[in-house]
């Protein structure tokens, strides 16, 4: 099959390599192969690729070289292991697999697949699952919002104009949310069409100081912004912070992996007592597979109420052109790979 894959690491350049005569994989009883029609780029597959936070990975037992890159898939079910019960050959379905994805056949999990939206493309639909499933974690697993208490609640969402960001402003109006965002000025006019109703331009005046009484933010900048966007929630409220840019993966390249981890569980500790003592929650949020919420999300997709926002699509054969495109940190939602040409 043909694959896109790195054998060392380095600059999408020197390292992407797309393969013609890559094995086929073969389902596990709890796996389905899935015929990859398209697939998308996020930023941790330029990190992979890059080898930043290599030994965490080896650590963990995921990830060693040779990899096929790609966490998002759209296609159609072709092989089914022999415990699957849910999914069968022909259904059309999408899933974030732990790298593998840039490639004509995928296994997954059949626990960590969803039926594809039926009103969107193949195309369409492998710009959502990453960017549901960390959204997922952060506001349902660590923000405990639900479609039944999110109406009325004010919920911050900076960086609304990226991947994450299109679909959690989306899906939080859905759920009944007041949202506020930032981005610069050329997307303002993208971000209140998705429904936002406080913009803030970060070019300009920002945030800071001008937002207040926010019940959940969920953090997409990272450390500097830390205190900034931790003092946009209210006080004494259960407000909840969750960041999706944790200090993990700095620390285990810097201090080595025990040491880092280490590090990282104090620092954890730390704020949240600090946070503890104001009435807040404190969070670091990682994605995590989850077919359930991929379901959840694709109900809302079916309904309109989330639409893809797709900024860029490019052949699989062009995937060092999408990993630049990614790591220039300016794509406007999501850059989409093509895998089988839709004509
Ligand atoms: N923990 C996890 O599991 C997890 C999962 C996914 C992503 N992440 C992390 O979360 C972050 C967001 O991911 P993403 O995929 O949504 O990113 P992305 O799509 O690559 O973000 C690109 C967007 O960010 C905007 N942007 C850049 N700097 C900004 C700033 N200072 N303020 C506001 N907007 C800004 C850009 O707009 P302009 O061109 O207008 O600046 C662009 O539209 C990344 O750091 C990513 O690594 C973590």
């Amino acid at each position: 099959m043909r694959a896109v894959e790195i054998h060392e690491y380095g600059a999408a350049r020197d390292v992407l390599n797309f393969n013609q005569d890559a094995p086929e994989p073969e389902p596990a009883p709890d796996e389905i192969r899935i015929r990859v029609h398209a697939g998308a780029v996020n930023n941790i597959d330029c990190a992979i690729r890059s080898g930043y936070g290599s030994e965490f990975f080896k650590q963990h037992g995921m990830f060693e070289l040779p990899i096929i890159m790609g966490r998002d898939v759209s296609g159609v079910v072709d092989k089914v292991g022999v415990d699957v019960t849910q999914f069968t050959i022909g259904d059309e379905v999408y899933a974030s697999p732990s790298n593998r994805g840039c490639a004509d056949y995928v296994t997954v999990k059949a626990n960590f697949v969803a039926l594809k939206p039926r009103n969107l493309t193949h195309l369409e639909a492998a710009s959502f699952p990453y960017v549901i499933l960390t959204a997922w974690a952060a506001l349902v697993d660590h923000a405990g919002l639900t479609a039944e208490n999110t109406a009325g609640q004010k919920v911050f969402l900076p960086r609304g104009s990226g991947g994450v960001g299109t679909l959690a402003i989306q899906w939080m109006k859905a759920w009944g949310a007041t949202v506020a965002t930032t981005c610069s000025t050329k997307n303002i006019e993208l971000v209140k069409s998705l429904g936002a109703d406080e913009v803030f331009d970060y070019t300009k005046d920002g945030f800071e100081g001008r937002l207040q009484d926010c019940d959940v933010a969920l953090d997409m900048l990272g450390y500097e912004m830390e205190q900034p966007i931790l003092a946009t929630l209210k006080v004494k409220n259960a407000a909840r912070y969750v960041s999706i840019i944790s200090p993990l993966m700095p620390l285990t390249v810097e201090h080595g992996y025990d040491k880092g981890v280490e590090m990282y569980e104090a620092q954890l500790a730390d704020r949240k007592s600090v946070q503890a003592e104001l009435g807040r929650e404190f969070a670091w949020s990682f994605m995590q597979p989850n077919g359930s919420a991929l379901a959840n999300i694709a109900e809302l997709i079916e309904q309109e109420k989330i639409k893809p926002v797709i900024d860029r699509v490019y052949p699989m054969e062009q995937l060092v052109d999408a990993h630049e495109y990614v790591e220039s940190r300016r794509a406007r939602g999501k850059v989409v790979i093509s895998i089988v040409d839709p004509g």
